[in-house]
């Protein structure tokens, strides 16, 4: 049996360590597959793979066309929006992700950057602090639950909006429940984003929305890239100098937004959220033992693909 890690964007060593002793513990070949900058790599490194574990790297229907022995497999982390769902299940393959692992490092970089930004990007100048200011949460998973938990030591008020979340878990982390996106924007001074790229979500933080903020409004995205109307964003911030966006998913326009708005936009090079040896190490070991307690008892207790 063989199983393989596949990312461009590679584990901590120790994490990989770890998966490597889980997965020989279990009687399992490990293959090693990272940095690779082409597909053809991935589809190569598949061929013979039981079961492959991965980060945000893309699983589409090619790639299970090419990994004719595969059963499983696991995104070390929590959005699987890089894997075709519909393709996986036409190929029988169980794809699983392993929710919540990578959280809390995810959270910390959220209110990072909001530091930051209301720091003036460290710049020397005259900031504002965080404590006393209203955080909206925009879906309040387990990302969102981190953030709370963080931005309340900062003594920010928190406010949250999930559709899918009842209010009791909300009120019980000391958070107040609001029951739409427009009294979410409309109420804060900051809004972080934990929404997944899904159909509905996607390009829906428009200018509508978006317009609703107060003045010296901070958006902060360390979810996905797409779920941004990034024309409806520029035009927003072209119309706003208060505006503020910082993100950990490099925009496709982020050349024209660093152009335009300098002082009062920010992007990581390279998503970092979960670049922590701690998530690499919850999220990849859980994913190992997912894998082999698959094999071993058939648990799918996190197939996402059903
Ligand atoms: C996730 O969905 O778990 C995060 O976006 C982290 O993604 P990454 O593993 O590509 O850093």
């Amino acid at each position: 049996m063989k199983v393989l890690i596949a990312t461009e964007k590679p584990f901590a060593k120790v994490a990989v360590d770890g998966i490597r002793e889980v997965v020989e513990k279990a009687g399992y070949q490990l293959a090693l597959l990272e940095k690779y900058t082409d597909k053809k790599q991935l589809l190569d490194a598949v061929d013979d793979a039981d079961a492959v574990i991965i980060r945000s790297d893309v699983m589409d229907a090619e790639v299970f066309d090419a990994a004719k022995n595969l059963k499983i497999v696991v995104r070390a982390g929590a959005g699987y929006d890089n894997i075709d769902l519909a393709a996986a299940t036409a190929h029988k393959v169980v794809a699983m992700n392993t929710p919540g692992q990578n959280s809390n490092a995810v959270a910390e970089l959220a209110l990072g950057l909001m530091v930051m930004a209301v720091r003036n990007f460290y710049n020397g100048t005259s900031g504002t602090e965080l404590m006393g200011k209203k955080l909206g949460i925009h879906a309040f998973g387990n990302v969102g639950r981190n953030v709370a938990r963080v931005a309340k030591g900062f003594g920010m008020n928190v406010y949250a909006f999930d559709a899918y979340c009842p209010d009791d878990a909300m009120i019980q982390a000391g958070v107040t429940p609001v029951h739409s996106a427009e009294e979410l924007y409309k109420t804060c001074d900051v809004v972080s984003l934990h929404i997944p790229a899904t159909a509905e979500t996607k390009n829906s933080i428009n200018y509508a929305l978006l317009s609703n903020m107060p003045k010296g409004a901070l958006l902060v995205n360390t979810a996905r890239k797409e779920v941004i109307n990034e024309e409806e964003l520029i035009k927003l911030m072209q119309e706003r100098a208060d505006f503020r966006y910082v993100t950990d998913i490099m925009p496709a326009a982020h050349e024209k937004l660093q152009e335009l708005f300098a002082g009062r936009y920010f992007s990581t090079p390279k998503k970092m959220g979960a670049q922590t040896a701690e998530a690499n190490i919850n999220a990849g070991i859980a994913a190992a033992k997912q894998i082999a307690d698959f094999f071993t008892t058939g648990n799918t207790r996190f197939q996402v693909n059903k």
